[in-house]
């Protein structure tokens, strides 16, 4: 079993369609009772909200449903829990390493840096148009596909 939490700043926008994509990618890979996914926000102004509606319809066009989500806010007890926690851009990263226990042993990192892109950082699409809705998910779901084999090869050591 391994458990993964996708973390951004209101945890409405990013981290929901992570967690959303990455979970539909486990099921189809019919690894969903291998592998527990959650996400979150470092700040907690959305906490109990459900995924922000753009973020919600982008992700329905693709297949992917939202609707369950509810946004909660990251606390320093989800370090004794997750094997990955997955930062959507760097300052979220700076503000988990802010709470990260000094012994974790997990992998606290950028989530697109598991996978070959470009870029680093999922831009935040919350004050721009629908095309920064459809650009996070663009690049979620190549991460969300490098993340499911790195924990494929774990999972087989
Ligand atoms: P997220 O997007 O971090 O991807 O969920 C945001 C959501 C809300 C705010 C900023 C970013 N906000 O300032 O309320």
């Amino acid at each position: 079993m391994k458990r993964v939490l996708f973390v951004c700043l209101g945890n409405i926008c990013r981290s929901p369609t992570a967690h959303g994509v990455f979970r539909s990618l486990v099921e189809r890979r019919g690894m969903a009772h291998l592998v527990e996914i959650d996400s979150a926000g470092t700040a907690a102004y959305h906490v109990g909200n459900p995924p922000d509606h753009r973020a919600a319809a982008a992700a329905l066009k693709r297949g992917v449903d939202l609707s369950d989500l509810r946004a909660r806010q990251a606390v320093a007890a989800d370090f004794a829990h997750y094997d990955f926690i997955m930062a959507m851009d760097n300052e979220n990263l700076s503000e988990l390493k802010s709470i990260c226990p000094a012994d974790y042993k997990g992998h606290l990192g950028l989530f697109l840096a598991l996978s070959s892109l470009a870029e680093r950082e999922v831009p935040d699409p919350y004050y721009g148009g629908p095309a920064g809705f459809d650009h996070v998910l663009d690049l979620v779901e190549v991460a969300s596909e490098a993340l499911l084999d790195r924990i494929a090869a774990e999972l087989h050591k």
